[in-house]
């Protein structure tokens, strides 16, 4: 086991606003961590720094043993898989699919002067059948369903065979059966010991896919609570995250949540 995240002693400031506060929070090559809080708490600054895409305030930061401040985040960023809605807003309208997937090779979205090679376009397509787009490779991007393009960037996210597969909030705009086809996708990479370490950033318990083993709750900032699942994730931390008592249900290895 080895340690791809380290957050030491973290602030993140934006002019005077402190946006994150005294993180201190570490990863290990064996977990898959998920991220909650309220809008505003927080998580997506918190992935882009774990993706070397910002730089703390104060504190040190380690991304795959590279501390940042003191590496090339280019190189960096291309061992992070990275699923964002502002990654996925910078796709160019008219980039087919397999050159969304393919273009994560040199960590760029829209197809420009780089040379791919035969064995780049095999991996994307590799990576697009095993999320049932092999159909869509020539599709523009746009013309993609919610639920098609979640599917994409995701492979997008792991072309580059990384040591970290960050998701912010990857199961957002789809419908049931896209939300429990992705969360089956997610199980099958968390529970397979060959897959980098996982970081999902959702709102909803609903949404952890099983095989997740780590939790971290945000809130104004700070860590309300960091830890194993099942220790972190309680109606007593969902209450304090919040700030409203929040009733937390278990059933087959699945939550619900809401109001008390
Ligand atoms: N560039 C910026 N300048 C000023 N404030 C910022 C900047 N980026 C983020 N913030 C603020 O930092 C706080 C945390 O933002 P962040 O996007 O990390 O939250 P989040 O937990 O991802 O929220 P959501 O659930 O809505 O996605 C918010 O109050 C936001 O307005
Ligand atoms: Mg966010």
């Amino acid at each position: 086991m080895t340690e791809v995240l380290n957050f030491a002693g973290v602030q993140l400031r934006r002019g005077d606003n402190p946006i994150l506060r005294d993180i201190d929070w570490s990863v290990d090559s064996s977990q898959r961590w998920v991220i909650l809080g309220p809008n505003g708490a927080g998580k997506t600054t918190l992935t882009n720094i774990a993706s070397a895409r910002m730089h703390p305030s104060e504190g040190q930061v380690t991304v795959l043993g590279e501390v940042l401040g003191h590496t090339d985040t280019h190189d960096l960023r291309t061992r992070v898989g990275l699923t964002s809605a502002a990654l996925a807003d910078r796709i160019p309208d008219d980039e087919t699919v397999r050159d969304v997937v393919m273009t994560a090779a040199y960590g760029v979205t829209g197809r420009w002067r780089e040379e791919y090679e035969q064995i780049d376009e095999t991996r994307a397509d590799d990576l697009l059948a095993a999320f049932g787009m092999l159909d869509f490779t020539n599709r523009a991007f746009w013309t993609l369903s919610e639920g098609e393009r979640k599917r994409v960037q995701i492979a997008r996210a792991l072309m580059t065979d990384p040591e970290l597969l960050i998701l912010d909030e990857p199961a957002a705009g789809l419908d049931l059966g896209g939300r429990e086809e992705l969360l089956a996708a997610l199980t099958e990479i968390a529970s397979d010991r060959r897959s980098p370490a996982m970081v999902m950033v959702t709102h909803h318990v609903e949404e952890i896919p099983q095989d997740f083993t780590h939790a971290l709750l945000l809130r104004e900032g700070r860590i309300v609570a960091a830890g194993p699942l099942h220790q972190t994730i309680t109606s007593a931390t969902l209450s304090e995250a919040y700030n409203m008592p929040v009733a937390l249900h278990a059933h087959q290895g699945r939550w619900t949540a809401r109001k008390a």
